[in-house]
């Protein structure tokens, strides 16, 4: 690894560019500013697009007639780093630890990104140009559902034509195993808040007199799956697409041991989920109902003899071929309604949502990926879906008619959204040749 490319990454992993928090919007905007000076430097013309939201980088190289046009998406935003004192060092002061560099951002989605970034500035610099047209989009809310990319696909619809998107945000199956993604799940979130008395109360002076918020979201929360698992919302299941055989049968084969590494990489003690399917069925191919944060209550020190006027809760259903978004919100809202208990009463707000996606991995563009995955790992390709959202990875088909190549370099182990993320710079330096190779294979025309 040279040490530049090393400099860059960590430049790139100390800006805290958390989206969610408005408190760091200005340092996605310095982050931003940097991608745009880094992609400058390396011989592309990058500039920053405003949004109503955090600015979108939008970086090309000179197009020329004749050839393809490839489109590389990635994202600067990263998740909060929270719980901080989980963490070994500081989440924004990257460290390298016997080949992985820890950081927020690291693998989701800094590292990958900087594989783009770096392939490309390799074949600039060795050609002077790439083979294929580049558009380079990088943006800065992804982790927060994506909101204003749509509108900047459309505003630059004619300028982003495009014959193949290509996201390195997905997963690998276990180290040393390239991976191409054809799926991934997509997601739709909701937060119910349930208030009984108007202020909190004595609860020696009035428990027993009137309903418990927090007792009342547990129990209306506790509806929303059966003892097995499985989501118990009506209709909830109807638009699923059945798992083909086929499919089946390729998970059974692939060279991991899911439960068990599953188990080890959680520390949960017991695996638990939807009967009836393995382990990877249920994280690639079936819908859940998550409950993401609850709160209500005393939550301090020692004892509060309350009863808390609110209780609320943070829900996200992830969602498979074919369910719609907007349909399951509607589903769920019906049943809390449904089951709301008595004595309070209950506010649902809908929050973001992004639909899954479903690809042929053995398209012209498919088997491109697979050839360039096999060239920079030198290993068999494994195919998967994934269980996570790229919201706007479907939009990318919907609005720029494109299908979307999943390139991911995302370790099991690589704590994406977890205390200790990190990303191993062997990654970092098979993501560079992949990419080499990907611009390769697409600009003489596929396989
Ligand atoms: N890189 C992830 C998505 C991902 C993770 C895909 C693992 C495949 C495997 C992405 O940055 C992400 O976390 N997306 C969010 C989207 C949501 C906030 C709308 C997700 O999946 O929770
Ligand atoms: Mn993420």
């Amino acid at each position: 690894m040279r040490d530049s490319h090393l400099q860059d990454f960590y430049t790139f992993l100390r800006f805290p560019s958390i989206s969610t928090d408005d408190a760091y919007s200005e340092k996605l905007g310095e982050c931003a500013h940097w991608l745009v000076e880094k992609l400058n430097g390396i011989g592309l013309e990058a500039q920053r697009v405003s949004t109503p939201g955090h600015p979108v980088v939008w970086a090309k190289n000179k197009h020329q007639p004749g050839r393809k046009t490839v489109m590389l998406y990635g994202h600067y935003d990263v998740q909060p780093p929270d719980p901080l004192e989980l963490w070994d060092s500081p989440p924004f002061e990257p460290v390298l630890k016997n080949g992985y560099v820890y950081a927020r951002g690291a693998t989701d989605n800094k590292g990958q990104i900087l594989a783009h970034i770096l392939g490309i500035q390799e074949v600039m610099a060795e050609h002077g140009d790439l083979p294929v047209n580049l558009h380079l989009i990088i943006e800065g809310e992804e982790e927060i559902g994506s909101n204003n990319l749509p509108g900047f696909l459309k505003e630059h619809r004619a300028a982003l034509k495009c014959d193949v998107a290509i996201v390195s945000d997905t997963g690998m199956i276990a180290r040393g195993v390239p991976t191409l993604s054809y799926g991934l799940r997509g997601v739709t979130a909701c937060e119910v808040k349930v208030t009984g008395a108007k202020m909190d109360l004595h609860s020696g002076v009035f428990g027993g007199a009137v309903a418990n918020s927090v007792t009342a979201l547990a129990r209306l929360l506790a509806t929303l799956h059966d003892e097995n698992g499985r989501v118990a919302i009506d209709g909830f299941y109807d638009d699923v697409k059945p798992l083909e055989e086929w499919e089946r049968e390729a998970w059974r084969k692939l060279p991991i041991d899911g439960d068990k590494e599953i188990l080890a990489e959680t520390g949960a003690p017991a695996l638990f989920g939807e009967k009836g399917f393995s382990t990877l069925e249920r994280l690639w191919a079936r819908p859940t109902a998550e409950i993401n944060g609850i709160g209500g209550g005393y939550q301090g020190k020692g004892t509060k003899t309350v009863i808390a006027s609110h209780a609320m809760a943070k829900l996200t259903f992830r969602l498979v071929p074919n369910q719609d978004g907007d349909a399951i919100l509607k589903l769920a809202r019906k049943h809390l309604e449904k089951h709301r208990p008595p004595g309070v009463t209950m506010e649902i707000t809908d929050g973001h949502s992004g639909p899954w996606y479903l690809t042929d991995p053995h398209s012209t563009f498919g088997r491109a990926a697979q050839h360039a995955l096999k060239e920079a790992f030198k290993a068999e390709v494994a195919l998967i879906r994934e269980g996570g959202s790229i919201p706007i990875v479907s939009q990318f088909r919907d609005i720029l008619g494109v299908e979307t190549l999943l390139l991911g370099l995302a370790l099991p182990n690589c704590r994406a959204h977890s205390p200790n993320e990190n990303f191993p710079l062997e990654n970092l330096e098979a993501g560079i040749k992949m990419n080499k190779a990907i611009l390769q294979e697409v600009g003489a025309g596929g396989p």
